[in-house]
């Protein structure tokens, strides 16, 4: 049995001691009296004391049926224990059991089809969804009975969904519960639960962390223990549903934060009305009004009289040329292509009806207080926000490295902006994010300059494409402390599922958001924000740098993020959602928000893309908290096989979190999730704690040491070869995405076309001559340390920049000053550039020169060329860089048209 350290987490665990347990049954039944009979039946003892443990939070098999297959055991009834625990296994992982009963006995007709996955997909579709339903209650077992036959005895024909209870008795088991069990989506708390779980198991009370810490737990009265555990699983689980049954007054409960508590029922039996109560929360988020909207649209006849040709597939049915278009979509696809705005659809420019609906239901999911879909993508969301928020002049302060819709956006509203420099990592040609240090030290700057009143915006990428993660709640407090009013824009285009993963909800800016609205009103805060006024009166720069600055409880809490919900949950392509939680949006934004969306949407905005956002926030609502669990898991086990796999070691290495944050940066010091000796590491602590922590479900792969760089690694050997996509490429690595849909098997693919490849470059170097040898060491280390320095962000030119003592440049004149060719000159990049600096001359971009990979501007409309940019552009071995014509050179400002732009800035002060 492998140790309990082996499993990232009990649900992997769990699978594990179930096929085990099946493994060691159907030995005992071939060799009943073998030579290892008595140790394996040892083992299978083990295993039952182990899932004895686990299986409580679990309605499928349930305890009862455990205990009937522990009693085989003892009674060496090996047959049926044999085909029961087959059986079981079977079930858990087709999710036959969700389906009907699975019958364990020998005598249980079954079929075979349901459990082999084997449904027809229509049949899938039209089954009724199943959940489970936790009740937590320190029950006997008589009690226990008479609750399940009085839950289970309320389900009717026509009920929308089926559901199975789940009994634990303590707050404890019960948040090990919602965290461990992803079938459960409702909760009913009873008067007679207690405290404390008996569960002794690490990977299980580990669930805790992210809930409360001991103290505060010890520190629950035990009258409020019930409403308590309702506010502390809206923590972590704010999706869910709980019911909260009491024999406390009226008055007593009143004034309690009941979190995710839907309902009170004051010491009532009616099990009919919690059963209504169930299902109706469950169909709430079931609910997709414009998805059902457009379903029904679809059904109907309609003549269509306005554009749209191909709407009900008219233009592709009567063609006698596109008729594999209709054969490849099928026809449901053209049904619900439509212009129309009414007849139960709705306008996205206008919403008043199913979209409004909509998006009313994606703000809730996310948790922000307006959600706004798009179907352009987050590059238009990002746009849109800045637009509204930003007027002409006002300073922004922008991670350099951020994507280039926000440099647009800066273009578009006129923006002074001050680019932030995120650590680089030179060692692995990318880089990090923005350290906090830097972000505050360029607010005291410019508060310094006293321009502090100018200071909008501060927009950052969260988390990058890499996948470092702020510390988001921190960067916005100690932000609001210097400049209380300051808008935050959280680009979360790669964060959008981080909401389902209790751990990572934490790091999203709308959580983030919410926890300091709540706590900048709450009076300890108070207090603890005027002790530290008190103490820091007389404070200098170098004194705030240092200290973890407490916001003024009268802060704005304004904060905007964008997420491209297609690219990692379920979404057509451009689907993506802006989230707002901004105290003064409706006072001093709306208006603005309104025009820049109608500045960037399309008035023919695509209703499938808009369905399928709806879909998508159903499916997170329901499933996200198990889909990102598995995603998580799926990429760990990823990490951990290449990392500990002998050959892949040779050539391959998974950067960690220590290889991708400076230690300065990692307050918990952990270095990896994962260590060969020590096993997983609890990552609740780091994600609590620490400036930058790495989102695991990204695996960036070193690839240097198989002498390929990361473009030709990526396009020649996992494309072309393997048929493997991946996005993004560094000079030496190469990322690997998972997603919800990431299958185990999936991994298990990459890491066999992993080992293939080493398998061969081990067959290539073993028949190398001296020569190629010595060639492929060469290229080794040309890649691995021969790196060209990151360059930072240089300056702008005196001609777009009032202060070259705070930085702050306007990006928007030098833009459309380029597009006059008269201002324009071409330098080229290997001799011409490096003879002009030698000359002393400031050479100035008149674009935005953006190589690909890394993605990010290198340089921007009115930026001087530093040589340490010149040097890295030069180093580049890059096949696309983006506003650089080769052919020509880089395109700069010629003097005349930079001296003519400071004669006209002077002209006007
Ligand atoms: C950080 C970041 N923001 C925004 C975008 C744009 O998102 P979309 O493709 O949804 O327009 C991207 C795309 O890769 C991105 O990486």
């Amino acid at each position: 049995m492998q140790s309990m350290n082996e499993y990232y987490s009990a649900v992997q665990l769990r699978a594990d001691r179930w096929s085990s347990l099946r493994e060691k049954t159907e030995f005992l039944v071939r060799n009943p009296d073998g030579k290892r009979t008595k140790a394996i039946h040892a083992e299978a003892v083990k295993l039952f004391e182990s899932l004895e443990l686990i299986e409580r939070y679990w309605a499928f098999p349930g305890m009862a049926a455990f205990e009937t297959m522990r009693r085989q055991f003892e009674h060496s009834h090996l047959g049926e224990l044999s085909h029961a625990v087959r059986r079981v296994n079977r079930a858990l992982s087709t999710g036959a059991y969700r389906r009907r009963a699975v019958p364990l006995d020998r005598d249980g007709f079954d079929d075979d089809h349901d459990e082999e996955g084997l449904l027809p997909p229509d049949a899938r579709a039209l089954a009724k969804p199943y959940f489970e339903v936790m009740i937590v209650d320190d029950v006997n077992e008589h009690q226990e009975r008479w609750l399940r036959a009085n839950m289970v005895a309320m389900r009717r024909p026509e009920d929308d969904f089926i559901y199975e209870p789940v009994i634990v008795p303590s707050l404890q088991d019960a948040l090990i519960g919602v965290l461990f069990n992803h079938n459960i989506q409702a909760i009913i708390v009873r008067p007679g639960l207690k405290r404390e779980s008996d569960v002794e198991l690490p990977i299980l009370t580990r669930y805790l962390n992210p809930a409360a810490s001991a103290e505060e737990m010890d520190d629950i009265a035990p009258q409020d223990l019930g409403p308590e555990l309702c506010r502390l699983i809206a923590k972590v689980r704010p999706e869910l549903d709980a019911y909260l049954v009491t024999d406390r007054s009226v008055e007593d409960i009143a004034g309690l934060d009941l979190g995710i508590c839907r309902r009170v029922f004051y010491n009532q039996e009616d099990f009919m009305e919690l059963h209504l109560n169930i299902l109706r929360g469950v169909q709430a988020r079931y609910k997709t009004p414009f998805f059902t909207a457009l379903k029904e649209y679809s059904r109907q006849p309609t003549g269509v009289f306005h554009a749209m040709p191909i709407s009900r597939g008219k233009s592709i049915t009567r063609s006698h040329w596109i008729q594999d278009m209709g054969a490849f979509y099928g026809p449901n696809i053209f049904l619900a292509e439509t212009s129309a705005t009414s007849g139960g659809l709705d306008s996205l420019l206008e919403p008043h009806g199913t979209i409004k609906e909509a998006q009313e239901l994606a703000s809730r999911a996310f948790g922000s207080k307006q959600t706004f879909f798009a179907t352009n993508g987050t590059s238009t969301c990002n746009k849109i926000v800045v637009q509204a928020l930003v007027r002409p002049d006002d300073i922004v302060l922008v991670d350099r490295d951020c994507h280039k819709s926000h440099h647009y956006g800066m273009v578009l509203s006129g923006a002074q902006v001050c680019y932030l420099d995120s650590y680089p990592l030179n060692e692995y040609s990318m880089y990090g994010a923005v350290p906090l240090r830097e972000i505050k030290a360029q607010l005291l700057k410019l508060k310094a300059a006293g321009k502090l009143d100018r200071v909008r915006m501060l927009l950052l990428t969260n988390c990058t494409f890499d996948g470092i993660v702020y510390n988001v709640e921190r960067v916005m407090e100690e932000c609001l402390a210097i400049k209380p009013d300051l808008v935050f824009l959280w680009d979360e285009a790669w964060f959008a599922f981080a909401r389902f993963g209790p751990i990572y909800r934490q790091r999203t800016g709308m959580n983030a958001a919410n926890n300091l609205r709540e706590r900048l009103r709450s009076p300890a805060h108070e207090k603890a924000y005027a002790k530290q006024q008190e103490k820091l009166a007389d404070a200098d720069d170098e004194t705030l740098l240092k200290t973890r600055l407490i916001p003024s409880p009268k802060a704005r809490v304004r904060v905007y993020a964008t997420q491209s919900t297609h690219k990692t949950l379920t979404s057509l392509r451009q689907g993506s959602m802006i989230h707002v939680n901004d105290q003064d949006f409706k006072g001093e934004v709306e208006e603005s928000f309104h025009e820049a969306y109608m500045t960037h949407t399309s008035t023919s905005p695509n209703y499938q893309i808009i369905a399928s956002l709806d879909v998508g926030r159903r499916q997170v609502e329901l499933e996200g908290f198990e889909f990102v669990q598995r995603q998580v898991e799926a990429a760990m086990s990823m990490r951990r096989a290449i990392s500990t796999h002998p050959l892949l070691q040779k050539y391959f290495k998974v950067l960690t979190a220590g290889d991708m944050i400076p230690e300065e940066h990692r307050e918990s010091g952990v270095h990896s999730y994962y260590d060969p000796e020590q096993g997983w590491t609890d990552t609740w602590h780091c994600w609590e704690k620490d400036e930058f922590v790495l989102d695991a479900t990204r695996v960036t792969l070193a690839v240097g040491g198989t002498g390929w760089d990361g473009d030709t690694f990526k396009t020649e050997i996992l494309m072309d070869k393997y048929g493997i996509q991946i996005n993004k490429t560094s000079r030496n690595t190469v990322l690997f995405m998972t997603n919800i849909g990431t299958t185990r098997s999936s991994v298990a693919y990459l890491i066999e076309v992993l080992v293939e490849i080493a398998k061969g470059l081990d067959e290539k170097l073993d028949d190398a001559s001296k020569m190629e040898l010595l060639s492929f060491e060469k290229r080794v280390k040309n890649l691995m340390q021969d790196l060209p320095p990151l360059p930072d962000f240089s300056y702008f030119h005196t001609a777009f920049c009032p202060d070259a003592n705070t930085g702050e440049g306007d990006i928007r004149t030098p833009f459309f000053l380029s597009y006059d060719e008269n201002n324009c000159d071409y330098l080229d990049l290997n001799g011409e550039i490096l003879a002009e600096l030698e000359k002393g001359r400031e050479v100035v971009s008149a674009s935005f020169i953006i190589p690909y990979p890394p993605g990010f501007p290198i340089l921007v409309p009115g930026q001087v060329v530093s040589p340490e940019i010149l040097a890295f552009m030069r180093a580049l071995d890059v096949s696309e860089i983006h506003g650089y014509r080769a052919h020509l050179g880089l395109r700069v400002f010629t003097d005349e048209a930079l001296a003519k732009q400071i004669e006209k800035n002077n002209s006007k002060k």
